[in-house]
């Protein structure tokens, strides 16, 4: 029994396989509208969650199982002080499989050590979000045709932003990746990441807090939200949270077949405008991710 809380647990063979049965389900949806007829997915989100949760629940669906669970901790015998532990092994009496978002980090890893069923990781605190991570790169490899030899820019809350820490680390493991870390001073990438994933596998990598002058560089654009629930202070929230907002000037010099991305939810980070721009990829990202949770459940339900 295998469960997924970091997206280094996949190979990139592994990877590439769920990119294939997604390909697949794309062009043949019907063929997997029954394949987990009888099988339940349990989500049990102990934060706020509008794509994660429906997106896993929406996947299950289409596969033909069942979903249950809860969108709250207030909701959950959590607010009684149950433990992470306790509610894995009840939750395992349930469902078939667990999608689990959490605040703390390591929460999902200790379900995972104590459900007799596999435990996915919806994102744990300011840390990993594994899922997510491959939806965009299922969103990279459709968008631009390959995983390699990019130059790919991330732009905001790298501090906090979970998403950043699993793509980036995702992304190590492909040939020919160039980093470009734009941030305000005070939101950089933590230090675990720079030395454990981009000095330890020798990706060549700048930081910068000017978006403009690196856009001619990017292959992708992958924008995120200032993480407002991460931070001590909401006073510094507020100097921060406006920091780069993407619009039509930024634009100018970038390339033509550049890919926007965004995990969602996005607050101001991206002008309404740009929606329309064709390189705007964050809503096709969603509906790529899916795809990917389907291949996922699939792939951890040992179904073929
Ligand atoms: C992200 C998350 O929850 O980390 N959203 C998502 O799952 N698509 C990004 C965010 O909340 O900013």
């Amino acid at each position: 029994m295998r469960s997924l809380i970091d997206i280094l647990e996949l190979s990139v063979g592994e990877i590439d396989a769920l990119m294939g049965t997604a390909d697949d389900i794309i062009a043949n949806p019907q063929k997997y509208s029954e394949k987990c007829r009888g099988k339940k997915l349990a989500t049990l989100f102990f934060e706020p969650s509008t794509r994660t949760r429906l997106s896993f629940e929406a996947a299950m669906y289409e596969l033909g199982g069942n979903v249950l669970g809860f969108s709250e901790a207030q909701s959950s015998s959590a607010s009684k002080g149950e433990s992470v532990a306790d509610t894995a092994k009840t939750v395992s009496c349930y469902a078939d499989i667990i999608a689990m978002r959490h605040p703390k980090e390591g929460a999902p890893l200790v379900a995972s050590m104590n459900a007799s069923i596999p435990v996915v990781n919806a994102g744990d605190g300011g840390h990993n979000h594994p899922t997510q991570t491959l939806a965009d790169l299922f969103t990279i490899k459709r968008e631009k045709g390959r995983l390699n030899n990019l130059t790919i820019g991330f732009c905001g809350d790298l501090m906090f932003g979970r998403t950043v820490h699993s793509l980036i680390a995702a992304l190590s493991r492909y040939e020919g990746i160039r980093i470009v870390l734009i941030s305000p001073v005070e939101l950089k990438l933590p230090g675990y990441v720079k030395s454990g994933i981009l000095d330890k596998n020798n990706i060549e990598y700048v930081e910068t807090t000017d978006l403009e002058s690196v856009m001619p560089e990017l292959d992708v654009l992958y924008m995120t939200r200032v993480q407002r629930e991460r931070f001590f202070s909401e006073e510094e929230y507020l100097r921060l949270k406006d920091s780069y907002i993407l619009n039509e000037s930024k634009l100018t010099n970038a390339k033509s077949d550049l890919v926007i991305m965004h995990p969602l939810p996005r607050v101001n980070e991206i002008s309404v405008g740009i929606d329309k721009d064709p390189r705007a990829c964050y809503f096709k990202q969603v509906l790529y991710a899916k795809y990917m949770r389907m291949a996922l459940i699939l792939m951890l339900l040992n179904i073929q």
